[in-house]
C-alpha cells in the first residue's frame, strides 16, 4: 500500500536514548524521528537539577501553554549551575492509578517539552514512542505530546487496544480512561486509570489538537487483524517486530523453551507472514535486524512501506547514549574484540514486565552477574511496578526488581524475583543520570541492543570510530 509516510523510521528508545536532539536530526533529514516517553519526566527533572546548561529545557517550557504550571515545575527542580556531583536526584513522585495533579503536570509538561524540541526549528513530522506495559503514565504523556503537535504515536510492549480512542478524546481535550490489570483482583472489578486536561492544566484548555496517526507494534499478523478490528479508534499502520530487536522482545509463541546459553527459543511460528500483514490493507514497517538497504528493497518488494530501524541509530553521536559508553562499544566491535557468543545476550528474566530484554553483554554494566549481585535492591523509580489487589481491598503496586521481602511481603512469589534486574535505574544510567543512592552507591548502566549490534561496522569507513545518524540514513538509503 502506497502512501506518504516516511520509508525510515527511527525506531523509539527509552529512556531517551532517542531524545529530542537523535529525533529531529532524523525527521529534519525527511525520515521519522521517534523520541521515546518513557519515563520522561524523571529525564526533565533529571536535566533541569543538572542545570538545564544549554536552556533547551527552559526554553521549551516557556512555550508550554500554562506558564503557570511551566514555572511550578522550574521553581521546584531547576538547580542553576548544576547539582552538586556528590548529590543524588531528587525524584518526582511514583505513578499511582490515580496519580495525584502536580505529577500529572509534570508528565504533561516533560512529555511536551520533548516533542516541542524534536519539532522545532522545521515542519516535518514528529513520533512519540511509549510502552504499553507502563501503563500509568501513558495518558498524561500522550496528552503533552499531542499539545506539542506530535504527528505519530507508536506503541509496543504489550496490546495497545485502548490507545486510538484514548487520542480521539484527548485530541479534544475530553476526559479519556485505560483499563488496569490488578492481579488478584475478581472477574468483573474493572479498575480504570483517567487522565482529565479539564483537571490538571490549571484552566488552559487548547481544542482541536491534531489527532496523531497511531501505529502499534505488533509480532503476528494475527495480532495485527485483532487490533485493526477490536482497537478502540482508528489504527494507521503496523510496526512489525521480530525477536532480533532491540530493548523488549515478544516472548516466543507457545511455552517458553530455553537453549544451552539460556537464551529465549524462537522458531517458524514466530516468524510474521508479510503476505498476511499486506492483506491487512495497512502500511506496515518490518523492525528488529532489517536495517540494510538490501533488506529494505526485499521486504519493499513484499509490500511494507520501509523499515524501523533502533540499534543504528543507538549508536550515533545524536543518541542520549553516554558518549563513553557508546564509544567503548563502537571501539569493541572496531577492535573486533566481542566475545564469542557476540555481544547481544537476549535474557528471559532480566525485565520486570516479564518479556525477554536484550542486555549488551558489556563490562561494569549490571549484565555482569557479580555486579547485579552486588547492587542493593531499591525501587525508588517505579514504572515498571504492577498493579495488585491487597487483602483489605486497596490496590497496591510492586517489582519484581524490588528489594525480595517486600515483594514477597506484598503476596508476590519469591520465584518472579530471581534474575529482575532494576531496568528503571539501569536505563537512567545509560543516559548519563545515574541515581547516587544513600550511602553513596552509584547505579550502574545496562545497555540494550539488536542483534544488528554485532554487525555495526558496516556504518563505519576504515578509521572512523564514531558516526551520525545521517550516516545512517545515507546507508540506508543508498
Ligand atoms: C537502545 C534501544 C532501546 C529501545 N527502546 C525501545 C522502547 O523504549 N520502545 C520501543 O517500542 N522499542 C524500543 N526499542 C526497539 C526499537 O525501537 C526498534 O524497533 C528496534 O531496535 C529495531 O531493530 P534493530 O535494533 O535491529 O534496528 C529499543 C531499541 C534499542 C536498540
Amino acid at each position: 500500500m502506497k502512501t506518504n509516510h516516511p520509508v525510515i523510521i527511527q525506531g523509539g528508545m527509552g529512556i531517551a536514548v532517542s531524545d529530542w536532539k537523535l529525533a529531529k536530526t532524523v525527521s529534519q533529514a525527511g525520515q521519522l524521528g521517534v523520541v521515546s516517553g518513557t519515563a520522561i519526566n524523571s529525564v526533565l527533572v533529571r536535566r533541569l537539577q543538572d542545570g538545564d546548561k544549554e536552556g533547551h529545557v527552559r526554553r521549551a517550557l516557556r512555550a508550554f501553554p500554562s506558564q503557570e504550571i511551566a514555572e511550578q515545575i522550574l521553581a521546584s527542580y531547576f538547580i542553576e549551575g548544576g547539582k552538586e556531583t556528590t548529590k543524588g536526584y531528587k525524584r518526582p513522585p511514583l505513578f499511582s492509578v490515580q496519580s495525584p495533579k502536580p505529577l500529572l503536570q509534570l508528565n504533561v509538561v516533560a512529555s511536551f517539552v520533548e516533542v516541542f524540541l524534536a519539532k522545532e526549528g522545521h515542519h516535518n513530522p514528529v513520533g512519540l514512542n511509549l510502552l504499553e506495559k507502563v501503563l500509568l503514565p501513558n495518558l498524561s504523556s500522550l496528552y503533552g505530546g499531542l499539545l506539542a503537535g506530535v504527528d505519530y504515536v507508536i506503541m509496543g510492549a504489550g496490546i495497545p487496544r485502548e490507545i486510538p480512542g484514548a487520542l480521539d478524546l484527548l485530541s479534544q481535550s475530553k476526559p479519556a480512561s485505560l483499563k488496569v490489570h490488578v492481579e488478584g483482583s475478581a472477574p468483573g472489578d474493572e479498575t480504570l486509570t483517567t487522565f482529565d486536561p479539564a483537571a490538571v492544566m490549571n484552566g488552559v484548555l487548547p481544542q482541536n489538537l491534531k489527532r496523531p496517526f497511531f501505529f502499534p507494534i505488533v509480532s503476528s499478523s494475527i495480532l495485527a487483524a485483532n487490533l485493526k478490528k477490536k482497537a478502540t479508534g482508528e489504527i494507521n499502520g503496523f510496526i512489525v517486530e521480530g525477536p532480533l530487536a532491540g530493548g523488549h522482545n515478544a516472548p516466543p509463541r507457545g511455552p517458553m523453551k530455553i537453549d544451552e546459553h539460556g537464551e529465549p527459543i524462537y522458531g517458524p511460528r514466530d516468524v510474521v507472514d508479510l503476505k498476511e500483514m499486506a492483506e491487512l490493507g495497512l502500511p506496515f514497517w518490518m523492525a528488529g535486524y532489517y536495517a540494510t538497504p538490501e533488506k529494505l528493497a526485499e521486504v519493499q518488494a513484499q509490500g511494507a512501506h520501509g523499515i524501523q530501524v533502533g540499534t543504528l541509530f543507538a549508536f550515533s553521536q545524536e543518541s542520549g547514549l553516554m558518549p563513553d559508553i557508546r564509544d567503548k562499544v563502537v571501539s569493541l566491535i572496531v577492535k573486533n574484540d566481542v566475545p564469542p557468543k557476540g555481544l547481544v545476550f537476549t535474557d528471559p528474566l532480566s525485565s520486570p514486565t516479564g518479556f525477554p530484554f536484550k542486555a549488551v553483554r558489556l563490562s561494569n554494566t549490571i549484565s555482569q552477574p557479580d555486579l547485579y549481585e552486588k547492587r542493593k535492591r531499591i525501587c525508588d523509580l517505579g514504572y515498571l511496578r504492577h498493579a495488585y489487589k491487597k487483602e483489605d481491598g486497596t490496590i497496591g503496586q510492586r517489582c519484581p526488581a524490588e528489594p525480595v521481602e517486600d515483594y514477597v511481603k506484598k503476596g508476590g512469589k519469591l520465584e518472579d524475583t530471581v534474575g529482575r534486574k532494576c531496568l528503571c535505574n539501569a536505563l537512567m544510567a545509560d543516559i548519563g543520570m545515574p541515581q547516587i543512592q544513600s550511602g553513596g552507591d552509584i547505579e550502574l548502566p545496562m545497555l540494550t541492543a539488536g542483534d544488528d549490534l554485532n554487525f555495526l561496522g558496516r556504518i563505519l569507513n576504515p578509521g572512523q570510530l564514531s558516526y551520525s545518524a545521517l550516516d545512517v540514513l545515507h546507508y540506508l538509503l543508498k
